[in-house]
């Protein structure tokens, strides 16, 4: 059986390339190399001694799009292509609208095209905005605050219409909660541009001495030390949890929304102390003041994902702790060959 992975040269996609060659499937990668190296194809095949087919090409390319689905047999496709900083998508708003909804529309043709009907789609728990009880389960109220969380929504719309329009359609739409560590040989990992928005980055940053020092943005949360509390979960949980999702989408039509996650929410401050565990280095931080538009503690339902794809997350945070550090201390200037 044969995958397409759009995005696929990414953080997340590298590591669900390894696991589905590993479980047999053929993958093909078509990634424009905007946020990725080249580099992750020969280490994928390094990991799992098998290569994976590589186009680079631009999502909103139609050709290139067409061209992929001409020249291989794909039976189903997982499109994690896109842009993903939050900040960024509120200072260029239709770059992501381009990319990332223009990007789904491109690739939906081409699908419909090569008579393709199967896709997991990469969302986020951004999705469910602000005023939702914790645990989020797929019922939480959506609602984004930001253009980067809008274009993912649209995309969900888009996929469960196609799905309403087309009996056969299936759409997994997977909703990411707070993907963290990296592959255990140390050969794939998170390789952000520049400063990291993101926490894990930031602190395998400082750990590495690149940067001087965390700022937890904002200790007054009401929250059981002050600090902003998420569902962080092992990159490699996630990639099998796609796994389960394409065997999902080969046997069951519609559109169906599953989140992602541990379950359980972890502070900045307590991430800090199992980093400095797992690694032995010291992380210095100061309190500083909160950032617009986080809120105090969010983390998962997942029992449907373990319901209905017998999927569950099993590593813990000490695992994704030591993964992110091997992976950082490995390459401290991680792949070295962005652009
Ligand atoms: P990433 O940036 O590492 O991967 C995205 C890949 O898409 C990159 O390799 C990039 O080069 C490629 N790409 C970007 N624009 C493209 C275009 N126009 N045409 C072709 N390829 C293009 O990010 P990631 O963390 O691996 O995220 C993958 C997907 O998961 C994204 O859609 C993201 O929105 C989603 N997601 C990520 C997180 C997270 O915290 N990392 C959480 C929820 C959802
Ligand atoms: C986690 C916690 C911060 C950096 C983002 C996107 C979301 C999804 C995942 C794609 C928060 C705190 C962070 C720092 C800090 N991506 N923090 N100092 O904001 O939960 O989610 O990534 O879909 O859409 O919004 O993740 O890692 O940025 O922050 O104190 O330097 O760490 O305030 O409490 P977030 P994050």
């Amino acid at each position: 059986m044969s995958i397409l992975l759009t995005g696929g040269a990414g953080y997340i996609g590298s590591h669900i390339a390894v696991e589905l060659l590993e479980a047999g499937f053929d993958t093909v990668l078509f990634d424009s190399l905007a946020n990725s190296s080249r580099s992750v194809v020969e280490r994928i095949e390094r990991i799992t001694g098998r290569a994976p087919e590589f186009v680079c090409g631009d999502i909103n390319d139609a050709a290139a799009v067409r061209s992929v689905f001409e020249r291989h047999d794909i039976d189903c496709v997982i499109h994690l292509a896109g842009l993903k900083s939050v900040p960024e998508s509120a200072a260029k708003p239709m770059e992501y609208y381009r990319c990332n909804v223009g990007g789904m529309l491109t690739l939906l043709e081409a699908m419909a095209a090569a008579g393709v009907r199967r896709i997991v789609f990469s969302s986020s728990a951004t999705v469910y905005g602000t005023s939702g009880e914790i645990p989020y389960t797929e019922e939480t109220p959506t609602g984004c605050t930001n253009p980067y969380g809008r274009t993912k929504l649209m995309c969900e719309e888009i996929l469960r219409d196609c799905a309403a329009a087309d009996g056969e359609f299936s759409a997994v739409l997977l909703r990411y909660f707070n993907p963290i560590g990296a592959h255990p040989s140390g050969l794939i990992g998170e390789d952000p541009r520049g400063v990291p928005n993101n926490l894990m980055p930031y602190i395998t940053r400082v750990a590495v001495g690149a940067l001087e020092k965390l700022t937890v943005f904002g200790g007054d949360y009401p929250t059981r030390d002050g600090t902003g509390v998420r569902d962080y979960l092992h990159v490699v949980d996630l990639a099998r949890g796609h796994v389960r999702a394409v065997d999902y989408a080969m046997g069951h039509a519609g559109a169906r929304a599953f989140n992602l996650g541990t379950g359980k929410g972890v502070s900045v401050l307590e991430m800090v102390r199992a980093f400095e565990r797992a690694s032995g280095v010291k992380i210095p931080y100061v309190i500083g003041p909160r950032r617009a538009g986080d809120i105090a503690e969010y983390y998962a339902d997942c029992s449907l994902a373990g319901r209905e794809l017998g999927w569950k997350a099993e590593l813990t945070l000490d695992d994704m702790c030591r993964d992110s550090w091997n992976w950082q201390k490995r390459n401290p200037d991680g792949y070295g060959d962005k652009a």
